[in-house]
């Protein structure tokens, strides 16, 4: 079968998943509306495409956090990967090492930081963290992540309570016991209580505030990006707290149902932010169009959470490097069918407000 764009890895997947699995890839908060309308909102944007500016040579890199990328795609944190492709995160690290690009590795990982990096030694690495009551269990893994050459913490903050996931809650979703949260092995210990997605209910910290910002900078020199800020209120305060970076991001629609598309949010986030620290956006992308639109509204780079679960699903490794190299492909053309040479020449003007 040939794989064309990503949504023909997203029938893959559904197809040959269990239905367990599908439904918790797929899952969105409540009625599934943010969720939805992250697609639906890069539909409705329109590009004011230049011509005759020889777009015979392109050039995709970027930089993140001062590290050159090949493209502006990234992987976000997304949960176990081996339900998907028994090798899991392995496969994932080796994917985006392969394409130089940068891999958020989640707190929920079924492979150990360690695997991972042993993997893909070479990968440009973040890792995306949680606040547990237990601050010492947070304070640990920051050290060892830190000490195997991670080069951010991306501090996800949409998440004091667990969104409202129906299918999650009809299927009775459980990690199945051959699977482990690795990074937390002999850590949360089987306490026989209420769990939620593999690891004891109430681990994380719903008291979670601005100050645990300080805190986090107090145990680490690793730059710090915020994940899941979806207004100017809290990317100004994200800038007086000092973090190096914002991901606008609502979870792929998985928290609050409701919320803004993430792609909606991000103008007014880039505007407050006046190039002070980087923003980035994911939720929704699914075309090299979709990346242009979100450069142009200001993103330094974006990031895709299902997608790469779907390659995964596909092939492992070659499957997650097959999904960036059509979104790779895909920008480029997208590109230069819009008059632009390098990432640089992709501003605002490409976007037709009128439509909006
Ligand atoms: C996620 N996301 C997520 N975010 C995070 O900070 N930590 C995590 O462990 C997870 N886990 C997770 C699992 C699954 C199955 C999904 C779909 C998502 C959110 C993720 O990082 C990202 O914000 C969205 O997935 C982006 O939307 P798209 O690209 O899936 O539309």
């Amino acid at each position: 079968m040939a794989m064309v764009c990503l949504t023909d890895f997203e029938q893959y997947a559904k197809e040959h998943l269990s239905k367990a699995t599908w439904d918790y890839y797929a899952a969105g908060a409540d009625e599934c509306c943010t969720r939805d309308d992250n697609l639906l909102a890069y539909k409705r944007i329109r590009l004011r495409p230049r011509i005759l500016r020889d777009v015979s040579v392109s050039d995709t890199r970027t930089t993140v956090q001062g590290t050159e990328i090949s493209f502006p795609v990234g992987i976000a944190p997304t949960a176990f990967h081996c339900l998907a492709w028994h090798e899991g995160e392995v496969a994932t690290a080796r994917a985006t090492e392969a394409l130089n690009t940068c891999y958020i590795t989640s707190t929920y990982s079924t492979c150990s930081v360690e695997e991972i990096v042993a993997a893909a030694p070479n990968g440009y690495r973040w890792f995306q963290l949680y606040v547990y009551r237990d601050r010492k269990l947070s304070e640990q893994i920051v050290h060892r992540v830190e000490a195997l050459g991670y080069k951010a913490l991306v501090l996800t903050v949409d998440v004091p309570y667990t969104g409202k996931r129906r299918d999650d809650i009809r299927n009775q979703f459980k990690l199945p016991p051959h699977l482990k949260v690795k990074n937390f092995d002999g850590v949360f210990q089987e306490t026989g209580g209420p769990e939620e997605y593999g690891i004891p209910a109430n681990t994380l910290d719903p008291s979670i505030s601005w100050k645990d910002v300080y805190w986090l900078q107090s145990i680490t020199r690793l730059p710090i990006i915020i994940k899941g800020i979806l207004t100017k209120e809290d990317a100004e305060l994200a800038v007086e707290h000092g973090v190096q970076g914002i991901i606008v991001s609502n979870h792929g629609g998985r928290q609050l149902d409701g919320g803004p598309a993430s792609i909606d949010a991000l103008s007014e986030i880039v505007d407050t932010v006046q190039g002070r620290i980087e923003v980035y956006v994911d939720g929704g992308i699914r075309t090299g169009s979709d990346v242009l639109k979100a450069l142009a509204l200001g993103a330094k780079c974006v990031f895709i959470g299902r997608p790469a679960v779907w390659g995964l699903a596909y092939k492992g490794e070659e499957g997650v490097r097959e999904v960036l190299q059509i979104l790779n492909d895909e920008f480029r053309l997208s590109m230069a069918l819009s008059g632009c040479r390098n990432v640089a020449e992709i501003n605002r003007n490409l976007i037709q407000f009128s439509k909006l």
